[in-house]
């Protein structure tokens, strides 16, 4: 197979968490005689300072042009002051919606060895195990009107029945795989929009009869999840509660560091860290590129559908992480603190070690 990938580092730490991605990525390919194309773009506050805008038609059309995106991180001080569509982050949304990039998966899951490194106590997230399903490219981010003027500051929550209804669709087909609970978090009792995202759900969840649909608001579903989070499976919501309820949800992982999104349309994807590009640690060697590298691992599963390489990358973080590294994010005494450098040649040498044991070894039992 030979698949090509656009690779779109952005500022700050992007590239240097994309790098590393990228060599679990070559190893990973190698081991399963996969052929890859990797063309690098600029996107951000990078494209900005080099073409005037922080997203480029060429760096659309490879996106276009690639079986998957890997994306870095953007945005920074630098560009701050920007008007709006000329910041960083206009990319981002640019790219969402060009790409029809409506499903955003973002799972939160908890590492055992990293039970500690949360602020939440290790009984209460012991097991955790949640995807959140954030819709990506409707809601307040695209809604017309918008802007502001002098007196007043204004947006529009908007959604349409076919963006629900394709959310709705993937939540229960996805819960059919799992533990067959969906949480769908809105605020009905003030908003008309959640209303409708409600009647919505209701309507689709009664083709998935043996799934459980049960309905949260979002300010009692933010509370919900560092009070108990092993009572979620898969939270399904609105772009706008999806942006703050997956940041929380940071917290029971530990660190932003550690949560990797896919984002999937009906002919595009793109695979980024949940974090942004962190300007006060860029440069430095400090930054964690497992929620990158475990991007790379949902990328082989959703995209190429190699689920046995995906598999194995995320046992090789399991592993990383159980043999006591960590990047400063996740230190805590008694561990051994290592740069992204070095956590990236921790997981390629775990990933080879597990591709040794289970792949060469089970086929040398055949
Ligand atoms: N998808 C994106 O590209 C994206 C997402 C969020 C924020 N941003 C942009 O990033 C810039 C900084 O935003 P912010 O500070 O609010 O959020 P951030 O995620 O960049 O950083 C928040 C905190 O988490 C730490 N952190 C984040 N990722 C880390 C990693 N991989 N390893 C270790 N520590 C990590 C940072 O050092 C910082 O202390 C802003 O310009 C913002 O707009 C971009």
């Amino acid at each position: 197979m030979n698949l090509k990938i656009a690779l779109l580092p952005g500022d700050g730490i992007g590239p240097e968490v994309v790098n590393a991605a990228v060599e679990v990525m070559k190893i990973a390919a190698e081991k399963f005689n996969t052929t890859l194309t990797l063309n690098e773009y600029l996107v951000g506050g990078c494209s900005y300072d080099k073409f005037g805008t922080p997203l480029t038609e060429e760096t659309l059309s490879a996106c276009y042009d690639s079986d998957a995106v890997l994306l870095g991180a953007v945005g920074g001080t630098k560009w701050e002051n920007l008007s709006q569509n000329l910041k960083p982050e206009a990319a981002l949304l640019k790219l969402r919606k060009a790409l029809g990039l409506y499903n955003n998966i973002r799972p939160a899951k908890v590492y055992s060895a990293l039970l500690s490194s949360s602020t939440l106590k290790p009984e209460v997230l012991e097991g955790t195990d949640i995807i959140i399903l954030r819709e990506l490219t409707g809601d307040v981010y695209f809604g017309e009107p918008r802007g502001y003027d002098d007196e007043k500051g204004w947006n529009t929550m908007i959604y349409y029945r076919e963006e629900v209804v394709r959310m709705a669709r993937y939540a229960f087909e996805l819960a059919m795989t799992r533990d067959k609970r969906v949480v769908s978090v809105d605020k009905a009792n003030v908003l008309d929009c959640s209303q409708f995202w409600r009647k919505i759900v209701h309507e689709i969840h009664k083709d998935y009869p043996e799934v459980t649909l049960s309905d949260m608001y979002v300010d009692n579903a933010a509370m919900q999840i560092v009070r108990n989070p092993k009572q979620f499976d898969i939270i399904l919501t609105q772009n706008l509660f999806g942006d703050i309820l997956s940041d929380i949800a940071a917290m029971i992982t530990g660190s932003l560091g550690m949560l990797p999104s896919a984002s999937l349309g009906s002919k595009y994807a793109l695979y980024e860290p949940v974090h942004g590009s962190a300007p006060d640690i860029a440069g430095q060697g400090k930054a964690n590129p497992l929620a990158t590298i475990s991007s790379v691992a949902m990328m082989f599963y959703h995209s190429f559908k190699m689920y046995k390489a995906a598999e194995l990358i995320e046992a090789a973080i399991s592993k990383t992480l159980d043999s006591g590294y960590r990047t400063a994010d996740i230190y805590s005494p008694g561990s051994v603190l290592v740069s992204t450098a070095q956590m990236r040649d921790a997981v390629i040498d775990n990933f080879n070690k597990i591709y040794d044991e289970q792949v060469v070894g089970e086929t040398a039992h055949q």
